[in-house]
């Protein structure tokens, strides 16, 4: 990956490459949200715009039964198998859409033609491999928005290679601000990648010389993020897209983005600044708040709305420019997983489960779909 760094003007997308995705982890999101999204169109006929339905799938709470039907089934409590024969590839390193830095095959990753051999088992039902001509079927005339930071991307990039393979017909374009996008032409499906990496909007913050009232706390330099606008980039793509995925998370509690001392992030609300000034993780619940508003008063009834938990960071022991690397060839056993997770053991992705458990706190009761 390239370490060139033209400071703070590329700075955004320059740190967007460096967090790249752990696959086997961002394949179950994946998968999960693809498989909901096929469960509501089997059970419910979606207009494409007009009213939807509200829809809302049983909560999970971990206890799967044995024999539960796949609506009732726990997709998360699983494991990967080695499966050569079941797993054909839904694509490969040729489709373009795959960033070059996340390219497996062809970086050279020694397990990059071993991945698509594992497939994810859910302990108490089937999973039935992505079928692509299908889901073209069942989503034409809808619009699908992926809004977020590279976690978002990849699923993105994995649901277009899939759908590319099968349908060739595609028009490249930038649908309501989007950074990528495409339709299908012969099924009138668009899909689109809305890139933010905090949802707020955010930038540069330095001191003014007239002072103010973080400068007289002694700020010189920072972020500032403002917590009540969403950031350009998908402001309009809830009015546009029928599907929404939202994601956010790594980039809040990485000190190598926003450097807590050099640079750190400064909240506003209604354009002035929170003071006392609070930690990322307090700033992270407003800024959901505030976008959870947003969101469900700007949206069209019945658009359907996701938000994505979060997956593990790529690199292990460092971030990818301090050392980090991602040796794993194999999927992660239970054991590994806690080691890798825990708060209590300060794993290398606690983050992980620290915003989750931000997330579920800011969407209980709201109005997205709960999986
Ligand atoms: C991968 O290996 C091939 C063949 O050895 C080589 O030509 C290519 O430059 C390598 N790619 C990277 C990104 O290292
Ligand atoms: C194509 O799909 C969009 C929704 O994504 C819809 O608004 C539009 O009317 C559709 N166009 C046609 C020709 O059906
Ligand atoms: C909802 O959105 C409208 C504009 O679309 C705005 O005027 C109104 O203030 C918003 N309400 C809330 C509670 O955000
Ligand atoms: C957890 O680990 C990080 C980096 O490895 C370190 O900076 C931090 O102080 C640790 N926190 C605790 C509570 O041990």
């Amino acid at each position: 990956m390239a370490v060139n760094q033209s400071q703070s003007q590329s700075l955004q997308q320059n740190q967007a490459k460096k967090i790249p995705l752990f696959p086997f982890a961002s394949i179950i999101c994946f998968v999960s949200i693809f498989l909901l999204l096929s469960s509501i169109r089997n059970t419910t006929s979606i207009p494409s715009h007009s009213h939807h339905p509200s829809i809302q799938f049983p909560k999970t709470n971990g206890l799967s039964n044995p024999g539960a039907s796949p609506e009732s089934c726990d997709y998360s409590d699983g494991n990967w198998i080695r499966d050569p024969v079941g797993a054909s590839p839904r694509y490969d390193h040729t489709c373009k859409e795959i960033f070059k830095g996340w390219n497996c095959i062809s970086g050279n990753k020694s397990n990059g033609r071993d991945l698509i051999n594992w497939r994810w088992k859910p302990a108490h039902c089937e999973l039935p491999p992505f079928d692509p001509t299908a889901f073209l079927h069942a989503y034409r005339d809808t619009a699908i928005g992926f809004v977020g930071d590279s976690l978002n991307r990849n699923m993105f990039v994995s649901l277009f290679c899939s759908l590319k393979r099968v349908s060739n017909d595609v028009k490249k374009w930038r649908p309501a601000g989007a950074d990528r996008g495409f339709t299908f032409l012969r099924y009138n499906l668009t899909i689109a990648y809305h890139r933010t990496n905090l949802l707020a909007r955010y930038g540069r913050w330095s001191a003014n010389a007239n002072g103010g009232a973080l400068e007289s706390l002694g700020y010189k330099e920072g972020y500032r993020v403002d917590v009540d606008i969403p950031e350009g980039t998908w402001e309009n793509a809830l009015t546009f897209h029928d599907i929404l995925i939202f994601n956010t998370g790594h980039w809040w509690w990485a000190p190598s983005k926003f450097d807590p001392v050099k640079s750190p992030m400064l909240f506003f609300e209604r354009a002035q600044p929170v003071i006392p000034p609070v930690s990322p993780e307090a700033g992270l619940d407003m800024v959901l708040k505030h976008m959870v508003k947003y969101i469900e008063n700007r949206t069209r009834p019945g658009t359907i709305k996701f938000f994505r938990t979060q997956s593990p960071r790529h690199f292990e022991g460092g971030d990818w420019d301090q050392g980090g690397a991602c040796p794993r060839l194999k999927p992660l056993l239970p054991e590994q997983v806690e080691t890798l997770f825990s708060l209590n053991n300060n794993g290398t992705n606690v983050e992980a489960r620290l915003v989750n458990q931000h997330l579920f706190k800011a969407l209980e009761r709201s109005c997205f779909n709960s999986s």
